[in-house]
């Protein structure tokens, strides 16, 4: 017995320690549980990626590898069989099977803008630039509710080079001629270079957004270098701007969320509890004991969307009830129970306007 104890301990070390030698701790780098869905892969990786840049660390020697051993996490914990091979044998198996191209080039804008320019020159200026592409993305307040991250497939026309050469770099000069002894004509002239040539080729880019919890309208995601080439410069930017989806239920104004709910005449008299379904499929309870009346609003608070800024922060939910009243014929009897029971007098009121309510 005691044998057999020692002997699974002994295999469970064994194992234990071929994980850790058979390369990096994926989980670990990115900072995510074994458990962690590919849409908190996904944020883990953007977040790091824009933290560890080597750009923004250039004091430290191991940028470069933290950054890369970024890139090979995400690569394998984003992609669902690698993952699974992985989480059975570690690194070193996807090494043997070839699973890790190392394809993922960490500096596409894969995800947009990380805040800054790679290796941007400060001659910006000079150099020519094709347009800038901005785009609507419409997404769902469920989107926007959860956060999510979307992909953009995008024909992008990419330069590339072929035979024969073009002009380029063309400009004005100066030239002066001679005429003659002591005669001279100056004139204007345009002046090129020869550059190799180049065609337009349409390339499928694969491109992701996050749309981030608690975004509003407008709100930009920028992708470096992805909107309109130039044939003498760089290529301008893809802008991706977000706009809601009108939703079926919710109405969102800033962070607070607004819905209506129908009840019955029982319910508005004699109270209720119900539940309603969020955005986030998460229900939220109303018990009412009170008399609901037509146009009744309760704030449900922390119930309205999350803040984009803090996540934990929560807008106010507004429920407006109406009441459904019941549409059968009373009988003589039971108008009279209903009268009794209600003992409202006649309230013969001529409409006023707003101050009925
Ligand atoms: C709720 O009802 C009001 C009044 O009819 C309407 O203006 C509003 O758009 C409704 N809100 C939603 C979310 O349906």
């Amino acid at each position: 017995m005691n044998i057999i104890v020692l002997q699974t301990f002994l295999l469970l070390i064994i194992q234990f320690t071929a994980i850790v030698l058979a390369g990096r701790d994926f989980y670990r780098i990115l900072g995510v549980s074994k458990s962690a869905s590919l849409h908190e892969v996904k944020k883990a990786y953007r977040k790091l990626a824009k933290e560890l840049h080597p750009d923004k660390n250039q004091g430290d020697p191991e940028a470069a590898q933290k950054f890369q051993d970024l890139g090979a996490a995400y690569e394998v914990l984003s992609d669902e069989e690698k993952r699974k091979k992985y989480d059975r044998c570690g690194e070193d198996c996807l090494q043997k099977d070839g699973m890790m191209d190392g394809g993922m080039d960490p500096f596409a804008s894969f995800f947009g803008d990380f805040g800054f320019h790679f290796g941007g020159g400060e001659q910006k200026h000079e150099t020519p630039r094709g347009a800038d592409l901005v785009m609507d993305i419409f997404v769902t307040l469920e989107d926007l509710y959860t956060g999510t991250f979307i992909e953009i497939t995008r024909n992008k026309p990419v330069l590339k080079p072929t035979r024969g050469t073009r002009k380029c770099n063309c400009r004005q000069e100066m030239i002066t001629k001679s005429l003659g002894p002591g005669r001279f004509q100056m004139m204007q002239q345009t002046v090129c270079d020869e550059c190799p040539n180049v065609k337009l080729v349409n390339e499928e880019r694969l491109l992701e957004m996050e749309v981030e919890q608690g975004m509003v309208d407008g709100q930009e995601t920028k992708f470096v270098a992805e909107g309109e080439p130039h044939l003498d410069g760089d290529p301008g930017d893809l802008i991706l701007k977000i706009k809601t989806q009108p939703h079926k239920y919710f109405e969102r104004r800033g962070d607070d969320l607004y819905t209506n709910v129908t009840i019955s005449l029982q319910d508005a008299l004699t109270g209720f509890t119900m539940e309603i379904p969020h955005l986030d499929g998460h229900r939220v309870s109303i018990v009412r004991d009170k008399i609901t009346w037509p146009g009744a609003r309760i704030r449900k608070k922390g119930e309205g969307m999350p803040n984009y800024d803090n996540n934990n922060l929560h807008g106010i939910l507004y429920i407006t009830f109406d009441v459904e009243f019941p549409k059968q014929e009373f009988t003589e009897e039971e108008r009279e129970g209903i009268k009794k029971i209600l003992n409202q007098n006649s309230i013969n009121k001529v409409y006023n306007g707003l101050r009925g309510y």
